[in-house]
């Protein structure tokens, strides 16, 4: 497995353009970055794995062409992940997220092998009400696994706290150069037990845009604890 593009720092804050200004995204996005986020977490919505539709790959190749060197962290929230890997991450993706609940384990274990051989990183993923034995016996499949910590779809809802019994133990069979990302309802007040249950990406939407600029980079510090 090759993190090689990754940051390497310990804990990466995820600043998710979900909940960015729209009519202004390059500038938004990339005064996220400027305020310490480390990583851009983007959403793909399909309108059918959840109720909503966001992004396709064209924004992807915009982000891309407006942020050179960030690193971006796709994460698809669609019924037929594989219809996208190839186009997002010929579009700029760095890394790749897809979930287990539509597919099942096997192929998302054959999914990550064809987003590898694209250069890319890949993620599984799992929504709260997936038990961890879902991903637990090919995790090391995967260059990280995405628990949510909220029912996905939007942006803005309360954190589910019963989801940190199932980080503690997907990440007790984690070798230390795999990521675990957690997403939903991240700020300050519950970055702290997603850290403490193991986890060492952060995605964080209304945390980060919700706040005015000069607010940011408190913020991100807070959610990444130092
Ligand atoms: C939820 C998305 C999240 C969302 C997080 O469907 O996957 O990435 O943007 O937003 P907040 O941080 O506002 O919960
Ligand atoms: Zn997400």
């Amino acid at each position: 497995m090759s993190m090689l593009k990754w940051p390497s720092r310990d804990v990466l804050v995820a600043p998710s353009i979900l909940s960015a200004d729209f009519a202004r995204l390059g500038e938004d996005a990339s005064r996220s970055l400027e305020a310490g986020g480390d990583i851009l977490h983007v959403d793909v919505m399909d309108g059918h794995f959840v109720p909503n539709l966001t992004f396709g790959p064209a924004l992807v190749r915009s982000l891309r062409r407006a942020l050179p060197g960030a690193f971006l962290d796709v994460h698809l929230m669609v019924e037929d992940p594989g219809m996208f890997v190839g186009p997002f991450v010929d579009a700029g993706a760095d890394h790749v997220s897809f979930h287990v609940e539509p597919i099942g384990l096997d192929a998302c274990v054959a999914l990550a092998g064809r987003v590898r051989s694209l250069g890319a990183t890949a993620g599984v993923t799992i929504n709260p009400p997936t038990p961890a034995s879902a991903v637990l016996p090919a995790v090391d499949a995967f260059d990280l696994v995405l628990v949510m910590s909220v029912n996905p779809g939007f942006g803005g809802q309360a954190f589910i706290p019963e989801v940190l019994d199932k980080v503690r133990a997907i990440r007790a069979v984690m070798s230390p150069g795999q990521r675990l990302e957690m997403d939903g309802g991240i700020g300050p007040e519950t970055a702290g037990a997603a850290r403490a249950a193991g986890c060492d990406v952060l995605v964080a939407g209304s945390a980060i845009f919700g706040l005015a600029q000069p607010d940011r980079p408190g913020a991100i510090r807070a959610i990444r604890g130092a």
